[in-house]
Formats: C-alpha cells, sequence, structure tokens
C-alpha cells in the first residue's frame, strides 16, 4: 500500500477535529484541549459507576492487523466507559486471511452502521487510506500503522509528563533506541515539538536512527552519557526485531551494555528525571528491570492514562469535548 500522509483527510469542512491520524500539523490547542478533557476524565476509574453516556448508542470497531496489549484494550474500556457499543476484530480472525481487501473490509463493517474505527496495521497510511474513503460520519482513529505514527500513544505520554513534571517549554527530553521503527517516537517528537520542549535529543546506535531525523527539530547523541545529560525526562522504546531488514545491533548484550537504561545510566540525567516505555518493555535489552520497576518509572502510569486520553480523543472527535455534555 502506498498511501499520502499529509493530506487534510482529519478535518472537516469547518476545521474541526474529524479523523486522529497523526499529531503532524495540529495545532498547540487541539493538543492541549485533549489533555485538559482526559484530565477531567482520570478521576472517572475511581468512581463505581465508571461510565458517561456520551456514546451511548454508537459502536466502535477494534479493527487490530497487529498485536496489541495495552492500546486494544484502553480503546475498549475507554469506549464503554463512554457507554458505546465496542466490537474487537482480530487480523487472525478476519475474512482478510481469505483475500478480502482492507478496504472491503471495512466497507462491509460500515455497511453495520459502525461509528467509529480505531485501527492498527502494519502498513503506513493504513488509517488515512479507510478514513478518506468513509462516508463522512464515520470517523476513524489511528492506533499505529507502520512506522508512520500513533498519535494516541504521543498524547498519553504528554498527559503523563504533564503529571510529573512542568510546562512543556522547562523541559529537556531524551528519546533513546530504535527510532528508525518507531511510530511512537516519531508521534512523540511532533507532540513535543508543538507543545515547546525547547530541546529534544535522539540517542542510539546510528543503525537505528533515520539520516534525516535533525529535519524533525531534534539533536543526535551516540552515547548515553552525553545524551542523558541534563534530562528532564527519558523516553525509552522498543528494540522492533519484526520490522527489521538484517542485522542493524551487533548483539544484545553490547546494545544493552551501550544504549539499556540501567542505574548507572540513569545516573546521567537529572535527578528528578522521570522513566517512560510505551511499552511492551524488553527487560535486559532496552531496560534493566531495577529501572522498568523503580521509584522513577511511570511505566504503568502511562497504561492506565491511556484510557482517560483515549475516551478524551473520542469525546473530540464525537463533538462532546464540551464539560457540560457530560459532566
Ligand atoms: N504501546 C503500545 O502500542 O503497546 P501495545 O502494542 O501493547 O498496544
Amino acid at each position: 500500500m502506498n498511501v499520502r500522509t499529509d493530506f487534510p483527510v482529519q478535518f472537516d469542512q469547518n476545521g474541526n477535529l474529524r479523523h486522529f491520524l497523526t499529531i503532524k500539523g495540529l495545532p498547540a490547542e487541539t493538543l492541549t484541549g485533549i489533555l485538559d478533557i482526559a484530565h477531567s476524565f482520570i478521576d472517572f476509574g475511581k468512581r463505581e459507576i465508571k461510565k458517561i453516556p456520551l456514546m451511548r448508542g454508537k459502536t466502535v470497531v477494534n479493527l487490530f492487523f497487529e498485536p496489541s496489549t495495552r492500546t486494544r484494550t484502553t480503546f475498549e474500556i475507554a469506549a464503554k466507559r463512554l457507554s458505546a457499543d465496542v466490537v474487537n476484530m482480530n487480523a487472525e480472525r478476519m475474512s482478510t486471511t481469505k483475500g478480502e481487501s482492507i478496504l472491503d473490509t471495512v466497507r462491509t463493517l460500515e455497511a453495520m452502521h459502525t461509528d467509529m474505527f480505531v485501527v492498527r496495521d502494519r502498513e503506513s497510511g493504513a488509517a488515512h487510506l479507510i478514513a478518506s474513503h468513509l462516508p463522512e460520519h464515520v470517523r476513524v482513529i489511528n492506533a499505529g500503522d507502520g512506522r508512520h505514527a500513533h498519535p494516541t500513544q504521543a498524547m498519553l505520554d504528554m498527559f503523563t509528563i504533564r503529571q510529573h513534571k512542568a510546562e512543556f517549554p522547562s523541559l529537556r527530553v531524551a528519546i533513546v533506541g530504535d527510532i528508525l521503527h518507531s511510530r511512537v517516537a516519531r508521534s512523540q517528537i511532533h507532540a513535543l515539538n508543538i507543545l515547546g520542549a525547547p530541546e529534544i535529543r535522539v540517542i542510539g546506535p546510528r543503525t537505528l536512527i533515520p539520516t534525516d531525523i535533525e529535519t524533525m527539530g531534534v539533536t543526535y547523541v551516540n552515547n548515553m552519557k552525553n545524551g542523558l545529560e541534563d534530562i528532564d525526562v527519558i523516553m525509552m522504546l522498543r528494540i522492533q526485531r519484526e520490522r527489521m531488514d538484517g542485522q542493524l545491533i551487533p548483539s544484545e548484550q553490547e546494545y544493552f551494555n551501550r544504549y539499556g537504561l540501567t542505574e548507572e545510566a540513569l545516573r546521567f540525567a537529572r535527578p528528578d528525571a522521570i522513566v517512560m516505555h510505551p511499552g511492551p518493555i524488553n527487560r535486559g535489552l532496552e531496560i534493566a528491570s531495577s529501572v522498568a520497576d523503580g521509584n522513577r518509572s511511570v511505566i504503568l502510569d502511562q497504561v492506565t492514562n491511556g484510557i482517560a486520553v483515549r475516551m478524551s480523543i473520542m469525546a473530540h472527535l464525537m463533538g462532546g469535548q464540551e464539560k457540560s455534555k457530560w459532566n
């Protein structure tokens, strides 16, 4: 599939957000609006009755052509907390295994009056393609497409940073690891730039860094000592073997020795730096267990926050971002 991912399909004719496909090009007010409403939703998870009727009578289809634990489950919980009916579709059970195209699958599900699709696919541009072939009233959220974007992950990461740290314009952030294959890193970089983070460093072996990475407004550093100096937020990434062509790291042990986040490496950063990872984590490859489970880690906060942030994004797409509609 070769699809353009830069056209403004995610806005309607009035400039309102219709789909959530990429962070790139979104105004700062849209991002802060989503974060603010997510903040209101965070307490809902602690209530005895966790539901509000914002999407009552609406049908959400989770269409996942790649494995997922966190994203699929938190989208399902988020939609159910908004009172939507949720259908989960997994690749191995779909008729795409019998040769049906992804667009025919989506059209078939749309014929069942689906109101929103949440899409994960190994191809960059899949969610854009689907969004551009659906009627005006149907919404699409990108839950990760190839190496291109994982915008809801980046939003929950921004929410988690805001929960633990000062305002973005005073933060130094490091993103460490397999940037080359990471849709998460691309979305994080766009979000951090839009929200005004003044310094974003990417750290990793040159083989795992896109050659044009500096055009994204980041600085490349090839070692943890220099890269983590004075850093407030460390965002680790998973080594994505499933997307690698050939041997891009010398050995797992050498990678861990040079780029793994150990207790020793963590000392290069600020003493109050937080440690993030989108998951799933590879202990002993990207991150030491003692750091992943340590008191600077906010990895499980990221998971929890994913529900409120995804509720907020769904609410925005349904035009329900005003508190008076659900408070
Ligand atoms: N972070 C993330 O996308 O995790 P899953 O693959 O488990 O959804």
